[in-house]
């Protein structure tokens, strides 16, 4: 059985780690960017430079992810043919419609083993890679997301989480294919919204969409059906009538609660 080492506070501060520099930041141009960004339903025909989508995908890709195991895709569709196609499976709706570009999240629960070969491999030729690292991915996360065929491990995770529950702090999840589902949409979500406040600050809009056939999307772009659909992205200039109202949130109290 692996052993999760406890910290305490001054223990965890002290431990080696890389030394990190926090760069100055500012906090006025992250906010202009979080509160501009706006659904936009209806784009201009001006076209998206490649190099701004492209940064916008390598930002997206330095999202936080589970375990740092990046079980995400991002699957950018650029011939017209299939553009237009895969805006039909976007229902046909104004923002894929008058979109410059549309780029689809894919979540990749499946892909968690083989992207953990792939770290550890990384890690195993690098000299100066961290004994726990090596653990971590040799071990830890073999036994926590590793779900057995069809998923058949369930009842006996569930009984092992369980009782060893009872004793001490136990993650609870993922145990099932269902939560690994949830899992790997998770990390998609925030590679996808940091996608898109990156083409915000890049003086471009967007527009998330969940309204689509998946099976069909799934279809176009050649996915297996263990892969889900996070959410497509739409991508252009704002165009006069795009925004559909004013920006709508209920009182924070609703969201925020205190403990
Ligand atoms: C996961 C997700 C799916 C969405 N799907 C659609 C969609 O299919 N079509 C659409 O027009 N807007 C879609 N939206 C946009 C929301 O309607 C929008 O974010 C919300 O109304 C708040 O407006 P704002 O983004 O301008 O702040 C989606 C948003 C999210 C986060």
């Amino acid at each position: 059985m692996v052993k999760v080492k406890v910290f305490d506070s001054t223990e965890a501060r002290n431990s080696k780690r890389v030394p990190l520099e926090a760069p100055k930041t500012d906090a006025r141009a992250f906010y202009d960017v979080v509160e501009s960004r706006r659904s936009i339903r209806i784009y201009t025909d001006e076209p998206v430079p490649e190099s701004v989508m492209r940064r916008a995908m390598d930002a997206a890709l330095l999202a936080p992810s589970s375990s740092n195991l990046q079980v995400w895709e991002i699957h950018w569709v650029r011939t017209a043919e299939k553009k237009a196609k895969l805006a039909e499976h976007c229902l046909g709706q104004p923002a894929a419609v008058t979109a410059q570009e549309i780029v689809v999240f894919v979540a990749r629960p499946d892909r968690w083993r083989e992207n953990n070969e792939h770290m550890l491999s990384m890690l195993k030729a690098n000299p100066k890679s961290p004994a726990k690292a090596l653990q971590y991915f040799g071990t830890i996360t073999k036994l926590v997301y590793n779900q057995g065929p069809f998923g058949i491990f369930r009842p006996f995770k569930y009984l092992w989480l369980t009782f060893r529950g009872l004793k001490k702090p136990t993650p609870r999840e993922p145990i099932h294919l269902g939560q690994m589902a949830t899992w790997a949409h998770k990390s998609t979500a925030l590679a996808a919204q940091n996608f898109m406040l990156a083409v915000r600050a890049e003086g471009f809009d967007s527009c998330p969409m969940e309204g689509l056939d998946s099976k069909r999307v799934k279809a176009l772009l050649g996915l297996p059906r263990a892969a889900g659909i996070n959410m497509a992205i739409s991508v252009g200039k704002r165009a006069e009538g795009g925004i559909y109202g004013p920006r709508f949130r209920f009182d924070s109290s609703r969201a925020i609660h205190e403990h």
